[in-house]
């Protein structure tokens, strides 16, 4: 028997930025955002977007069978409150099986892989359940911070099952955990504190260790992968650690691992970072954009979240993989979406869901997708389906 990551769902909000125009009005070079970081748009969430109803939404794409679902795990940074689940909000909109275990998961970026290494213990000890994992989150640093050009905001769901459809996950992982402070966010504001260059300093020095360590302990090299994903934060981050991979690889080899690399960050790119997601966001792009993969290929993922734990592991691809993906659906999601002026992204950005009791009205002018917060009233978030 295999367990792994049976389908995947996708959901970025329906409003985007060109970050050529925002180097523009920040005054820098437009190639420090494209080239020097890596991204060329980012994805902007209005305030009745967060991320309950992106976690929704992308778990809407995946075909589940309430008679097997039991466990759904929700793995986000930027969670709307400090106590209850967003998978329970989840549950209710999607309308799913009650009898199951509902939580939330929290270690920055890492959330999403804690999530889903949750799942396939949970599927490895009840072979017949599903586990739903779903990484969702907005990134926001603040306008005109250092860490601007890296936002974004988006969901992938992802369910876990046993003889999955698209990747079968191996029992190989490699983790590394210690108490840094190199990103964090106190509860008492909506936008993050990084330490920039030094998250970056440790994101390579923490994927270096559990390499190291994983290739010691399974054998296996960089000649056994056929493609490598990392935790996109921004594009070039991950580059970074390929290129700590790479030397190691004759030269088709290095040609292939960065034309499938390039693949993988393409989708990230448009919607930019997304958090816990970032990492799947890379995997799925991978998957619906590389038509050169095979059956069996072996995919490693470094999972990274500020704090700080980094993980390694990898998975096999399924044979048939790609008639289970939403590559056309996907390809429209982003496509559709609209542009927003720089002076529009601000306003947006500056209407938000304050954090204090007060009632709170969402602007439906902005309301998209097929779930929205329309508001808080009492102190109690309101949502409803589109
Ligand atoms: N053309 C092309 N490249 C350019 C350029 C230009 N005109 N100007 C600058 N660059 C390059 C720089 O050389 C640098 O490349 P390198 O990293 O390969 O050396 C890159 O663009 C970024 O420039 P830098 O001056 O280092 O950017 P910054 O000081 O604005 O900080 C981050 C970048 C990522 C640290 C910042 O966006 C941040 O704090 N982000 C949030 C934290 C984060 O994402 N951490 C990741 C780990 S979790």
């Amino acid at each position: 028997m295999t367990i792994g990551i049976d389908q995947m769902g996708l959901y970025t909000p329906n409003f985007y930025i060109d970050l050529r125009e925002l180097a523009q009005a920040r005054g820098d070079d437009p190639d420090k955002y494209t080239i020097g970081i890596g991204q060329d748009q980012q994805a902007v969430a209005p305030s009745s977007q967060d991320v309950v109803t992106m976690g929704a939404a992308a778990a809407r794409e995946l075909t589940i069978d309430p008679e097997r679902l039991g466990l759904i795990v929700v793995g986000t940074e930027t969670g709307i409150d400090a106590s209850k689940a967003a998978a329970l909000t989840i549950q209710r909109l999607l309308g799913l099986n009650p009898w199951v275990r509902a939580l939330e998961i929290k270690e920055a970026c890492y959330g999403g892989t804690a999530g889903l290494m949750m799942a396939r213990d949970y599927v490895a000890a009840h072979p017949e359940r599903q586990a739903l994992v779903i990484a969702t989150d907005i990134a926001r640093y603040g306008l005109a911070t250092g860490g601007e050009v890296t936002q974004g905001a988006g969901a992938v769901a992802m369910l876990v099952t046993s003889n999955p459809r698209l990747l079968a996950l191996a029992d190989d992982s490699v983790h590394y955990a210690a108490d840094i402070m190199d990103f964090w966010r106190p509860v008492y504001q909506d936008t993050a504190l990084a330490r920039g260059k030094y998250s970056t300093e440790q994101y390579l020095a923490f994927f270096e260790r559990v390499w190291t360590q994983y290739q010691a302990q399974t054998g296996l090299t960089v000649a056994d992968f056929a493609a490598l994903c990392f935790h996109l934060p921004y594009t070039k981050m991950g580059l970074k650690a390929l290129r700590l991979a790479l030397p190691a690889a004759d030269e088709a080899q290095q040609a292939t691992l960065l034309a499938r690399f390039d693949r993988s960050i393409q989708y990230s790119r448009r919607i930019g970072n997304i958090y816990t997601g970032s990492l799947y966001l890379g995997l799925l792009s991978l998957l619906e954009l590389d038509d050169t993969l095979a059956a069996g290929a072996r995919i490693g993922l470094f999972s990274y979240g500020s704090g700080a734990v980094g993980e390694f592991f990898s998975g096999t691809l399924v044979a048939g993989y790609a008639t289970h993906l939403h590559r056309i659906d996907h390809a429209h999601l982003l496509d559709a979406r609209a542009a927003l002026s720089i002076p529009t992204y601000e306003q947006l950005f500056a209407d938000k869901v304050p954090y204090g009791p007060a009632d709170y009205t969402t602007n439906p002018a902005w309301f998209s997708g097929p779930f929205v917060l329309t508001g808080v009233v009492g102190q109690e978030r309101q949502y409803q389906a589109n």
